[in-house]
């Protein structure tokens, strides 16, 4: 028997500043930020979902964590239906579930303490005595490589890096079942970076985490992820273990993220068959009909700009939407 996984989405679409005309009753001004998105996050891993800005990361996450109203699809939680959950029962949900922003001072409450950033939600979501939420508090300062005197500090004492470990210490505190991580690295210089990824791993051993890990740095992410999922306007377009996706991306989209991106190795610098992307991306209010990349894409053909590709397996978990693409 398989594992439950920790999150199933099937066709989950996300729409803004939907406006239903008066006159003919239809829909306008839409953007579908997420659109028709098919996703399973298995336990304790790391999925890293890359793209673009304006690709949808954020508003995936969110929707995966129902703080954004989702227009169509379903969503399981450890095998539940959540797609629906309102009021108190979504409440009681929340707090296995938790999200890392990018600025870490924007997610901290100022005029709170340490201590009382990371006591706060012991207080609010289990019954533990006080003593036993203190010696939680600086357990988890110490996992996360703070050291015990910061307890009495306030935020605006410590430097970017450690008001993110501040950050993380706080999400990770409940041991929650599903952590979003929204770009928690673009704030950081890349010393900072790297330091801030090993604690998320090791904070990911210790507790046994699962994370969606979204960042617009696809190299950054190869050594991190587990599997990683590559999104173009609202959909993913190809997905796969790390491994995969490196030693043989499929969609030109990706191969044109992977060219873009500085090597660290120069025999990818030549890329086999190197992509570049061209021009901006496409307005989500009025995506390209067909393969939304189409307008972008050295390799379209007239295919691309009629009829859209489906998702086609590749192998073990590697699969692209693309109609080059052809089932492994
Ligand atoms: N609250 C909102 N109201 C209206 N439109 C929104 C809202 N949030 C996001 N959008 C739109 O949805 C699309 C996807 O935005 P989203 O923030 O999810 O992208 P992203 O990939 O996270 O980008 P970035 O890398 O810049 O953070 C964009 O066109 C954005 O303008
Ligand atoms: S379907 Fe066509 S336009 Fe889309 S990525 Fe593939 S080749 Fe390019
Ligand atoms: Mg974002």
């Amino acid at each position: 028997m398989t594992a439950v996984p920790v999150i199933h989405a099937k066709g989950l679409t996300v729409e803004f500043g939907v406006r239903r005309s008066v006159l003919t009753g239809r829909k306008a001004g839409a953007v579908q930020a997420v659109s028709n998105v098919d996703l399973t996050v298995d336990r304790g891993e790391t999925l890293a979902v890359v793209g673009e800005s304006g690709c949808g990361k954020s508003t995936l996450g969110r929707a995966l964590l129902r703080s954004v109203p989702i227009a169509q699809g379903r969503l399981e939680f450890m095998g539940k239906d959540i797609t629906e959950l309102e009021g108190d029962a979504l409440r009681a949900a929340r707090h296995q579930f938790q999200m890392v922003f990018q600025d870490p001072y924007a997610s901290l409450n100022p005029k709170m303490k340490i201590f009382e950033t990371l006591a706060e939600p012991l207080r609010v979501h289990t019954t533990d005595s006080a003593a036993t939420i203190r010696e939680r508090v600086m357990d988890m300062m110490a996992a996360a490589g703070l050291a015990p005197d910061f307890a009495s500090r306030y935020p605006h004492e410590f430097s970017g890096g450690q008001r993110q470990r501040v950050a993380i210490a706080r999400a990770v505190i409940l041991r929650p079942d599903f952590v979003v991580a929204d770009e928690p690295l673009s704030a950081l210089d890349v010393s900072l970076q790297l330091q801030i990824l090993t604690l998320f791993r090791q904070l990911k051993s210790q507790f046994s985490l699962t994370y969606l890990f979204i960042s617009h740095d696809l190299a950054r992410v190869f050594g991190f992820a587990d599997r990683i999922a590559v999104m173009y306007l609202g959909k993913i377009v190809e997905i796969g273990t790390a491994r995969e996706i490196y030693a043989a991306p499929a969609h030109p989209y990706t191969r044109a993220l992977i060219a873009a991106a500085p090597s660290p190795d120069p025999a990818r610098g030549t890329e086999r068959d190197a992509l570049t992307l061209r021009g901006e991306l496409p307005s989500p209010a009025n995506p390209p009909k067909g393969c939304r990349f189409h307008t972008r894409c050295p390799l379209a053909m007239p295919v691309c700009s009629e009829v859209e590709p489906q998702m086609v397996g590749l192998g073990g978990r590697h699969a692209a939407a693309c109609h080059l693409v052809t089932p492994g």
